[in-house]
């Protein structure tokens, strides 16, 4: 008999086919997630799980699904994975790593771009019939070619921002990161290892693609806003929680920097009331991997991590593989 698996949201039917010749699959079809209770109840007698990043991975849902063997998580980031748990209960958590780069540093190039030249909020007014007139300072924004790009998080998807701004603009790079990982980079894109202090001083456009961890949790604060140039923009595509939405929103409002453009937020996808009334930041819904492409490639990944795992005992993506020693 086929192995069981639970498919926790909605997912490409082509992918759901494929896991269906090799699974007894279990999908939640409807457009909402699964709520916790739902979620443990659905995974009894479940070998596997497909999972896309909102549904959390923890001791107590482990403890309640002792037949449970693999979470493939469709992204690349995997915060919602108590991975130190899952170790401990013998679970394999797999992501998404590489397939989805390019499109994510794509995007996070855009949302610096739309930032810096103020493109969403310039839409609005034009949308809402205020243009009326020529004015030489009208929605006069940041420069972008030429200026200093400031990367926190220089792993893949960093060094493709990194790339593009230093090859495509003509940007100044510097980066910080736990460790100084990129020496490649460095020769490549004459990127500059500095500590966090001066990137936060000295970056034109600072952009975060940092994991999400306790130890990022509001790495971008009142206090580190407030090193920024008051002419600075702020990106994040990483994760929600890194920055402080209320601290931004407030240094928004001031005018402490420039602007920001952000495509995660805490307790997304609730969004802090304050962000959503300054007019000074771009907003989008996590959507940095969102090519139909990118994520078809993505679903794929996820689904074959299952499949080799649970049929051939060889994961293609492993995040933990000692739970498996
Ligand atoms: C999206 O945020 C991902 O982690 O892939
Ligand atoms: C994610 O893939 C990263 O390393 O930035």
């Amino acid at each position: 008999t086929k192995p069981a698996i639970l498919v926790a949201r909605s997912i490409f039917p082509e992918v759901l086919q494929k896991l269906r010749r090799h699974f007894e699959v279990e999908s939640n079809d409807g457009d909402q997630p699964l709520s916790r209770e739902q979620l443990i109840s659905k995974l009894q007698g479940k070998a596997g799980a497909f999972t896309t990043g909102g549904e959390r991975i923890d001791a107590g849902l482990l403890k309640a699904c002792p037949q449970l063997r693999i979470c493939a998580n469709m992204a690349v980031g995997f915060n919602n994975f108590d991975l130190p748990a899952m170790t401990a209960a013998k679970v394999l958590g797999t992501n998404t790593p590489d397939v989805l780069t390019e499109t994510t540093a794509d995007f996070g190039f855009a949302l610096l771009m739309a930032t810096a030249r103020r493109m969403t909020e310039s839409e609005h007014f034009l949308r809402a019939g205020q243009w009326k007139k020529w004015a030489y300072d009208m929605f006069a924004g940041a420069e972008v070619h030429g200026s200093t790009l400031g990367i926190l998080g220089m792993g893949r998807i960093g060094q493709g921002i990194a790339r593009r701004g230093a090859h495509g603009f003509g940007m100044k790079v510097i980066y910080h990161n736990r460790s100084r990982l990129a020496p490649q980079l460095e020769k490549e894109c004459g990127a500059t290892y500095v500590g966090k202090e001066q990137l936060l001083r000295e970056a034109d456009h600072l952009v975060l693609v940092l994991p999400y961890s306790k130890e990022s949790h509001h790495a971008i604060g009142a206090a580190e806003l407030a090193q920024m140039k008051p002419t600075a923009t702020l990106v994040n595509i990483a994760r929600g929680g890194i920055v402080d939405d209320a601290a931004l929103a407030k240094a928004l409002r001031e005018k402490r920097i420039a602007a920001a453009g952000l495509d995660v937020f805490e307790g997304e996808p609730q969004v802090h009331p304050d962000l959503l009334t300054v007019p000074n930041v771009v907003l989008t819904p996590h959507i940095a991997s969102a090519t139909i492409k990118t994520r078809l490639a993505m679903a794929n990944l996820a689904a074959d991590n299952l499949v080799a795992f649970l049929t051939q005992g060889r994961p293609l993506t492993p995040l933990n593989p000692e739970a498996l020693g």
